[in-house]
């Protein structure tokens, strides 16, 4: 595996690629990386010839009180994992080599309607910050194909954007979510948990579950849904509830009863640790979420 941490020597190794007419996929990480991750690796070299990762921890994309300084950076770890499956090439660009200027500098704002609510929400500014460096990445990398996890939903659906109005010549693919064997979903953050909090962090899935099959069963009160699910959730010992919701899939706006596929999202916290998931829904049956669990 070749590693670099320099624009210069990536792109050196990019050029040699496609001069020859070779298929580049980036998989974009911020390294602890964990079986979702490597998930998103398994399917770009499946799709591609040559597989680049890439691990920055984004500070644009904290906010002032959040965990940038203590995001597990684990380099060893991450690089032994990433040379176990045969990744071409491991990019760490240092925080000087992504923010030349430093943080003040151009940025790829998507428009409000899909950054200001949910996470934009609850992490004002956050949406700035990883279109900006998925869209540096996209220029440095210039990968055919892009890997993102369905696990961060509006995520996906932001970076979607971005291609399709910054006319960005990138197919962008989604993967599955990875869960433990309770079903909560693999995240880096979940090694902040206790274990008392563990064990009600797989609580989060089983309630969001309960309202994908409510509403697979034709309950269209969904208001009444949230507002049952987030009362849920208190008593299953979360500390805080910052939304459920249940949303169109594309646009994040409140569902219809004209739906007739639905996303539910949902994050709570347990003590200082936010949790994120969340699960497709066809009205009237339950779309099958391609699982897989590790
Ligand atoms: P990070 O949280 O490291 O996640 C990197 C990718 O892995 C994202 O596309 C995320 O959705 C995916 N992922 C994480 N957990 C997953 C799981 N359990 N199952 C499937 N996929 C999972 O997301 C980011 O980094 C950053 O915002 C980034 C896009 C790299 C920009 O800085």
């Amino acid at each position: 595996m070749n590693v670099v941490d320099t624009l210069k020597a990536l792109r050196a190794q990019i050029t040699q690629w496609k001069q020859t007419g070779l298929k580049v996929g980036l998989v974009p990480t911020m390294g602890n990386l964990h079986q979702g991750h490597l998930s998103l690796v398994q399917q770009a070299q499946s799709l591609c010839d040559r597989v680049v990762v890439s691990v920055f921890v984004n500070p644009m994309q904290f906010g002032p009180n959040e965990d940038f300084e203590r995001y597990p950076r684990t380099f060893q770890a991450d690089s032994a994992k990433l040379k176990d499956l045969k990744v071409d090439l491991l990019y760490l660009p240092s925080v000087d080599e992504m923010y030349p200027n430093g943080l003040e500098q151009t940025r790829v704002v998507v428009p409000d309607a899909l950054t200001t609510l949910l996470e934009g929400a609850s992490r004002p500014g956050h949406f700035d910050g990883v279109s900006t460096v998925v869209c540096k990445l996209f220029n440095m990398v210039q990968p055919d194909v892009a890997l993102f996890g369905q696990k961060d939903y509006q995520q996906w659906l932001v970076i979607l954007r971005m291609v399709q109005e910054l006319a960005l010549p990138v197919e962008v693919v989604a993967s599955p979510i990875v869960r433990d064997r309770d079903g909560l979903a693999l995240s880096s953050r979940n090694q902040y948990l206790s274990s008392a909090q563990r064990g009600i962090a797989s609580k989060l899935n089983v309630i969001l579950q309960e309202v994908a099959m409510a509403i697979a069963s034709g309950n269209r009160y969904f208001k009444m849904l949230e507002e049952t699910a987030s009362q849920n959730l208190l008593q299953a010992g979360f500390d805080d509830v910052d939304y459920i919701c249940i949303c169109d899939p594309d646009t994040l706006q409140p569902a219809t009863s004209e739906q007739v596929k639905c996303v539910v999202l949902a994050a709570a916290r347990l003590g200082e640790t936010r949790l994120l998931d969340n699960t497709l829904v066809r009205v009237n049956s339950p779309v099958k979420e391609p699982l897989s669990r590790c």
